[in-house]
C-alpha cells in the first residue's frame, strides 16, 4: 500500500507518516522543496509527470492553517487551501489510485455552533480559512467520480497531540504561571480531537473499503467545558486548578466597559472565551461501525499536556 501524502512536514503529517510506516505502508511525500527519496514536488503534480500507477491512496493535508490573529491576506488561503486541492485532485483522477482523503475542517461548515454540529448543516463559513476549505470541498464534489474511486472529506475540529497543543497554549501558559481562570461561571462545551483518535480513523478508512465516499466530521466522543479543561490541564501538570466563579452579569458588564475603553476584556473576547462548539462524530462512527473512538477526550488531552513536561 503506497500513500501519496501532502503536508507531511506539518503536525498531523509527521504523526501520520510515522503511524502509516509503523503499519507497514509506504509513503511518497509531495513537498515544496526538491524531490528526494520517496518525495516528489508540487511542480511534478502540476506538470503531471509522476508515475500514475505508483500510489493507492492520496492524503491531502497541506494547507494554510486558521490564523487566529487574522494577519494573513485572504487570497493566501484560497491559493493554498483551494487551488492546491484542485491540482492534486486532477492528478488523482487521472491516476490508478482508489482513494482521496481530503483534510478540510469543521470551520468549512460554521464559525459558531448553537447546538451540535453535524454534516447536515448548510455550510456558512465567514472566515477566509473556512471559505477556502469549503470552496475546495465544493470543487471536489463537483467532479465526476469514477465508480471505482472514493472521495472522503474529513472535517476535524481542533487537533492536539504530543508536541502540539493546538490552541490550548494560552490556557496552558496561564495554569503554568498560577493565574486563575476567571470565567468558571460559564458552562460552555467544546469538542477536541486527540491525534491518536485521528490516526485510528485514517487507518480504518484506508483499510475498510466499505466506508463510502462523503463528508465526515472528526471529533472525540465527548466535549468539555473550558472550566473542566482547566482542571484537566492542571491535573496533568500536577498542579491544583485555580478557577474563579465571578458572576456572569458582572463579567458581561465589565466586558461592555471594555468595548468602550479598549480594555483586555471586551464583549467579543468574552464571547470567544465562553462560546460552545460541539461537533458530532456520529456519522463517522456509524460507518466505522464502532460505538466509541479508542481514546476518551481526557486520555487524549492528558497525553498531550504531559508531553510538555
Ligand atoms: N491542526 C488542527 O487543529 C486542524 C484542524 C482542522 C483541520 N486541519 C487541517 O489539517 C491539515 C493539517 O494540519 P496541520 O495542523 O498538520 O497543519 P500544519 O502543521 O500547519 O502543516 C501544514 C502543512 O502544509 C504545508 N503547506 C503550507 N503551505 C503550503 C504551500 N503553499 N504549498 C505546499 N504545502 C504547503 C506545510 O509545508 P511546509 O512545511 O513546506 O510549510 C505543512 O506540511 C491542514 O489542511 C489543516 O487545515 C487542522
Amino acid at each position: 500500500m503506497n500513500t501519496l501524502l501532502t503536508g507531511a512536514s506539518g503536525f498531523v503529517g509527521k504523526n501520520l507518516s510515522a503511524y502509516l510506516l509503523s503499519e507497514g505502508m509506504s509513503i511518497t511525500e509531495v513537498t515544496r522543496q526538491s524531490a528526494g527519496n520517496n518525495a516528489i514536488t508540487w511542480e511534478d503534480i502540476r506538470q503531471n509527470v509522476t508515475d500514475k500507477t505508483a500510489y493507492d491512496v492520496y492524503i491531502h493535508l497541506a494547507g494554510k492553517a486558521h490564523d487566529l490573529k487574522n494577519v494573513s491576506a485572504p487570497e493566501e488561503y484560497f491559493l493554498i487551501n483551494t487551488e492546491l486541492t484542485k491540482q492534486l485532485f486532477k492528478h488523482f483522477l487521472s491516476s490508478g489510485a482508489k482513494d482521496f482523503i481530503y483534510f478540510s475542517s469543521v470551520k468549512a461548515a460554521a464559525d459558531a455552533v448553537d447546538n451540535i454540529l453535524d454534516e447536515e448543516l448548510v455550510p456558512n463559513p465567514q472566515t477566509p480559512y473556512g471559505l477556502s476549505k469549503l470552496r475546495a470541498e465544493e470543487y471536489l464534489l463537483s467532479q465526476p467520480l469514477p465508480t471505482d474511486k472514493r472521495l472522503v472529506i474529513l472535517r476535524p475540529c481542533m487537533i492536539h497531540g504530543p508536541g502540539n497543543k493546538g490552541n490550548l497554549n494560552l490556557l496552558y501558559g496561564f495554569i503554568k504561571r498560577g493565574i486563575p481562570y476567571p470565567l468558571a461561571a460559564f458552562d460552555n462545551r467544546r469538542s477536541f480531537l486527540g491525534i491518536d483518535n485521528l490516526l485510528f480513523v485514517i487507518r480504518e478508512i484506508i483499510r475498510n473499503k466499505d466506508i463510502p465516499s462523503g463528508i465526515y466530521n472528526v471529533a472525540d466522543d465527548e466535549g468539555l467545558s473550558t472550566k473542566q479543561l482547566v482542571k484537566l490541564i492542571a491535573r496533568a501538570m500536577n498542579r491544583s486548578a485555580r478557577v474563579w466563579y465571578i458572576p456572569k452579569g458582572l463579567l458581561i458588564a465589565m466586558a461592555k466597559i471594555g468595548d468602550i475603553g479598549r480594555l483586555p476584556l471586551n464583549s467579543h473576547r468574552l464571547q470567544k472565551l465562553t462560546e460552545s462548539y460541539m461537533v458530532s462524530n456520529g456519522k463517522l462512527k456509524r460507518v466505522l461501525k464502532v460505538d466509541r473512538l479508542p481514546f476518551s477526550v481526557e486520555e487524549g488531552l492528558s497525553n498531550t499536556i504531559k508531553s510538555f513536561g
